[in-house]
């Protein structure tokens, strides 16, 4: 089968999904699949990329790695519902790349882990891994993931959401509604990831100007009780086959060294950091049994499909509390998804063939 591997985009997240296309791109069996990297640039221009795994890794701040703008534009034909990849220019690349069998939409955030992507290719008639529409929208969007996960009945953190509206037009009420969930909070762009404008508020001299962080990225703002003392815990979610129920990985817990103040940018990303991931969870067998049947609870709240890896606090008074599902989760070097399958038994190639084979099926 030919798989397009799509990474990069116009999300912030754009460096992380080169990097995670950089591991998968490494990992994938070349002799069983004909693999076609394609670059989204940050303007959004799909371009027919390199499948140097070097060339997309993280390697520091200063230097994150992008989508090369230069290459021959891409564009997803959608007459009679092929799924042929048109190459436009330069003329030393051929015009088609032809047919795709499957599209693995490496992205991460808006324009891509959101349901729009998936509905593009929904709407060519491609098959592609992953949740589909609703699912991936309901994911990104923190505020809707909570309403969703609390009519479940499952574990969330008392949160308020504020909007460009109500920030604009009446800020004494943000104010007490924060005032009413009670300090310290964190401060998110809804939707958002890689804690990318987010901060830690102690008390409410600190909160406009993490609002304002925070609406950089998003207009809606989600606020919501600081776990203090909580312990981040993980757990990897794969679709089963058929009617299946999901799978669900070994529980694992990161714990964030240095001067960080939570699992932050530099702490999930940067090599020099100093960020322990213990694989399994050195927790007691009862709270990993309750973290994975929580989170396959999770899976199925939001309908998802392929995989998602939710993140959870465990509290001092040993509640678990959901934090949040990525439909989407980091497959780079240092991201805990494929680690936890890797020590469930899947390791990295077979973890990418599953998540293929799920999507052909
Ligand atoms: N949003 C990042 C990629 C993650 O959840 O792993
Ligand atoms: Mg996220």
């Amino acid at each position: 089968p030919r798989i397009a591997v799509v990474f990069g985009g116009r999300s912030n997240e754009h460096a992380v999904s080169c990097s995670t296309a950089g591991s998968v791109l490494k990992a994938i069996d070349t002799e069983r699949y004909d693999v076609v990297p394609v670059g989204i640039t940050h303007e959004g221009r799909w371009v027919l990329e390199s499948s140097d795994p070097e060339r997309l890794a993280i390697t520091s701040a200063d230097k994150l790695p992008e989508v090369d703008a230069s290459r021959a534009t891409v564009a997803l034909a959608n007459a009679e519902r092929s799924s042929e990849l048109v190459v436009h220019e330069p003329a030393s690349v051929p015009r088609t790349l032809g047919e795709v069998d499957v599209v693995f939409p490496l992205l991460h955030g808006p324009w891509g882990e959101d349901g729009t992507i998936q509905g593009l290719l929904e709407m060519a008639g491609v098959r592609y891994v992953g949740a589909g529409v609703l699912a991936s929208a309901v994911g990104m969007d923190k505020h809707y993931m909570k309403i969703v996960f609390q009519a479940q009945g499952l574990p969330v953190l008392p949160y308020t959401v504020i909007t460009a509206r109500e920030w604009e037009q009446d800020r004494p009420a943000c104010h007490e509604s924060v005032d009413a969930i009670g300090y310290p909070v964190f401060v998110k762009p809804c939707r958002g990831g890689s804690s990318i404008g987010i901060s830690k508020v102690h008390d409410a001299s600190e909160l406009d100007a993490a609002v304002a962080e925070a609406r950089r990225h998003d207009p809606k703002v989600l606020v919501e009780v600081a776990a203090e003392g909580g312990r981040e815990i993980e757990c990897g979610v794969i679709q089963g086959f058929g009617t299946n129920p999901p799978d669900t990985s070994v529980v694992a817990e990161i714990s964030i060294g240095g001067d960080h103040e939570f699992y932050d940018f530099a702490a999930k990303y940067l090599p020099e950091e100093h960020t322990r991931l213990d694989v399994p969870a050195d927790i007691p067998e009862a709270i990993s049994d309750q973290v994975r049947e929580i989170s396959a609870r999770a899976f199925e709240a939001l309908s998802c499909e392929g995989l998602a890896r939710v993140d959870f606090f465990l509290l001092p008074d040993e509640r678990l509390v959901i934090n949040e599902i990525n439909t989407m989760p980091g497959f780079t070097p240092s991201s805990m998804f494929p680690r936890m399958w890797a020590a469930s038994g899947l390791d990295y190639p077979a973890l990418v063939d599953r998540l293929v084979q799920l999507a052909l099926h």
